[in-house]
């Protein structure tokens, strides 16, 4: 194996393209030293900070394509991390926007989007009996463990390795460790940043292990409030649940007093227009939702069971928020799910079609030059990872040669394809086969 992964690095010449990218991108590099001067690490989320070969500046995005500022147009698959469903600037959104804009930002109270976007949710979302909107998803998990905690009067909850639930110290735990830590930590939560608070709340145990859970509920039931976990494990190598593993989670939750979450941030409108509980047949107690929701607006929702969102109707449990639910992101929501619903959902017919096109013209091309590679996820959200066998666990992740996938990214960029660096790829409703086409003639190249 080690030698395919050798011969693979041969044909993505990383050196090579980076040096192109350097040239072309001379703009770019003058602006992030520019940047560096006055943003913490010239960038505006961490993330961001270690793209290969440095992050590059960007002037405009449309449909499915984004340009940067030395001019160089790329395809979009990074797709702002997920959040542009419909691809950059529609025409939709843009509308929208630009009428409520006309009518002021926010009122800091009350106006007609906020039910009709609710409505909208009500609509689509199994789970969704109430709403409430917040700005980001990290703030709605942050309400979603409250209220479970509310609900059940016990003060700690159960999440599994390498899911991402947000960046509050609560949920930031045992999301990318390495084997290292994980075996120093003893089963303890693994902080991911130096100045976290010690985290007694959170019970780890690895995706797909039923056992473990069992474990878990017999040992710490009367503790446990909720079960939290991405449906498809999207951040760490787009892994799905084994058959039958998510409705284990709703029975055993339901047996032991605890809610089921599922956090949709990612799968919300991007795997079917009522997210992961509506394509995989169970369904929540509680859901949060960002990202594809707000279209590229920041916006985000908790949808769940009324009993449960009743805690927050009546003011027992806490949701605030200066720019909830302003009348731009809700538009910009409206608008996004109305494309959406339109012709019967034809939107996400295309987005599966071209995705499993894609990622199977991929992984055809790589494997037949004896790349050993995998892809996991579906149509809309799905990874590429280099390694033999699809992983079921986080941990199964870590056998994947992540810097050759990085060599990988870096010629694509130089072959006018934007990825993530992490293997993750999203496509968008403005997505068409010509960008399809484009990538797969990208690849080839690459590997000529
Ligand atoms: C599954 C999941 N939950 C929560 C979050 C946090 O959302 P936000 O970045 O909007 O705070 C993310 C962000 O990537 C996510 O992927």
């Amino acid at each position: 194996m080690a030698e395919a992964f050798t011969a693979a690095a041969q044909y993505f010449r990383a050196q090579e393209h980076e040096n192109n990218l350097r040239k072309k991108t001379a703009g770019s590099i003058a602006k992030l030293e520019r940047a560096r001067q006055s943003l913490a690490g010239g960038v505006s989320s961490g993330l961001r900070r270690t793209a290969r070969p440095f992050p590059l500046y960007f002037d405009h995005g449309t449909g499915p394509y984004i340009t940067d500022v030395d001019g160089n147009t790329y395809v979009d698959y990074m797709l702002g991390w997920g959040p542009l469903i419909l691809g950059h600037a529609p025409p939709a959104i843009n509308a929208a926007v630009a009428d409520v804009l006309q009518r002021g930002h926010t009122f800091g109270a009350q106006h007609d989007l906020e039910y009709e976007v609710a409505e909208l949710l009500q609509q689509y979302i199994p789970c969704a009996e109430r709403i409430a909107f917040a700005n980001s998803g990290t703030e709605v998990v942050q309400v979603a463990l409250r209220l479970a905690r509310a609900c059940t009067s016990r003060p700690r909850y159960l999440k599994f390795e390498g899911h991402y639930h947000g960046w509050d110290d609560s949920t930031l735990v045992s999301y990318h460790p390495t084997l290292e830590e994980i075996g120093q930590a003893h089963g303890a939560p693994v902080p991911v940043g130096t100045g976290q608070r010690a985290n007694a709340d959170a019970i780890v145990v690895e995706w797909n292990d039923s056992q473990a859970v069992e474990q878990a509920f017999r040992e710490h039931g009367a503790e446990i409030s909720a079960i939290i976990c991405e449906p498809l494990l999207c951040n760490s190598g787009c892994i799905p649940a084994d058959p039958g593993f998510l409705a284990f989670l709703r029975q055993i939750t339901s047996t032991h007093g605890a809610l089921l979450i599922f956090d949709e941030v990612i799968t919300g409108l991007r795997l079917a227009l009522g997210g992961a509980q509506q394509l995989y047949g169970v369904v929540p107690d509680l859901a949060t939702f960002a990202k594809a929701i707000g279209g590229g607006m920041p916006l985000s929702a908790l949808a769940g069971k009324k009993e449960y969102m009743d805690w927050i109707a009546t003011g027992r449990v806490v949701h605030a928020g200066t720019l909830n639910g302003n009348p731009v992101v809700l538009a910009a929501a409206k608008a996004t799910l109305q494309t959406l619903a339109a012709d019967n959902g034809a939107a996400y017919n295309r987005m599966w079609s071209l995705g499993e096109m894609l990622r199977q013209g991929l992984q055809d091309r790589l494997r037949q030059k004896h790349i050993p590679v995998v892809t996991t996820g579906g149509g809309p959200v799905f990874q590429v990872l280099f390694q033999e066998k699809a992983p079921r666990t986080y941990r199964e992740t870590l056998a994947a040669d992540r810097s050759l996938y990085i060599d990988f990214a870096v010629a694509m960029l130089d072959e006018g394809v934007a990825l993530l660096q992490d293997g993750r790829w999203y496509i968008s409703a403005a997505h068409t086969m010509q960008e399809v086409e484009r990538t797969l003639a990208a690849t080839d190249r690459i590997l000529q």
